[in-house]
């Protein structure tokens, strides 16, 4: 499993002037269209340029069984490159579809995640010279939302976020909505960043979160939902949502209704010292599309 990113690996990426993340969500392995899901990660393996990929949760089908998991790590293993890999509410919570596990089997999924990708624990941070990194995971044994940090993790997050003053950059598996869009449609606490007071807190105390990238919705990136004011939390450009490398997308409305195709688009994260810019390639005809990329400052406190 090619995960560690090296102290090597960053003075490279310093010399080529940027770093090339490649955004993976919702890969849902194995699930369907297989040989396309193979197509693309073997594709990324021969971009030159990715320093590393960062997996966005739900690697797993439905329910985290040591099957799904066996064969995530197989998918996996054909990008050839480091990733990054968070949980998502469909690699520890449910036990079964869409109900929730207790807590010893959460307990049980999660140490398979961690077994499975050779990880000492479910949250990390990279220290760039220009930008923090922070990766969190789904990892609350109790709460019954599908997205929730336990509150060790969140306190790990609080006390690195107190130390870090250079731009921040957090990958989770769900978004975090502004409270406004929470009250249009109730069903979005479940995809949500939870526990939500407190993790809204966090980001209203931390203004150095420049970028909260994320995955679990399986919007489209056709959907006018995907560039829509929902990526703003509180006035601030914060969320970064990627569409899943599934097959099953939401296409028309907000609403959680998946419907199958065979389109992959993935997002990359281009990481230069004082900005973002974020690019999307459609690897139905192997372009970039160069009308949805987006420039994003990233700004200090
Ligand atoms: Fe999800």
């Amino acid at each position: 499993m090619k995960r560690q990113f090296q102290a090597e690996q960053i003075s490279a990426a310093e010399k080529k002037g940027y770093f090339h993340i490649v955004l993976l969500a919702d890969p849902h392995f194995p699930g369907r269209i297989t040989s396309k899901k193979e197509e693309v990660l073997k594709r990324i393996a021969t971009w030159e340029d990715v320093d590393f990929a960062v997996i966005l949760g739900d690697l797993c089908e439905i329910s985290g069984t040591p099957s799904e998991y066996k064969s995530a790590a197989h998918f996996l293993d054909m990008l050839q490159k480091p990733f990054f890999p968070i949980s998502g509410n469909h690699d520890c919570f449910f036990s079964n579809y869409f109900s929730p596990a207790s807590p010893s089997d959460r307990e049980k999924k999660i140490q398979l995640f961690m077994e499975t990708f050779q990880l000492p624990q479910m949250f990390d941070e990279i220290e760039l010279p220009n930008q923090n990194l922070f990766f969190l995971s789904v990892d609350s044994l109790t709460s019954h939302y599908y997205t929730a940090i336990s509150e060790p993790q969140l306190d790990w997050f609080e006390e690195r976020l107190k130390k870090c003053k250079k731009p921040a950059i957090v990958f989770f598996h769900s978004p975090v909505f502004d409270e406004k869009f929470l009250k249009m449609a109730p069903f979005l606490e479940n995809y949500t960043a939870q526990p939500y007071s407190r993790v809204t807190k966090i980001v209203r105390e931390n203004p150095q979160i420049n970028l909260w990238v994320s995955g679990h919705i399986h919007l489209a990136p056709t959907n006018p939902f995907f560039f829509h004011d929902s990526t703003f939390f509180e006035g601030r450009r914060l969320n970064l949502f990627n569409c899943d490398i599934s097959g099953m997308s939401i296409f028309v409305g907000a609403g959680p209704s998946l419907e199958n195709h065979g389109k992959f688009w993935t997002q990359s994260l281009f990481l230069y010292p004082d900005k973002a810019i974020s690019r999307f390639f459609y690897h139905g005809t192997e372009q970039w599309i160069e009308n949805w990329t987006r420039n994003f400052p990233l700004k200090n406190i």
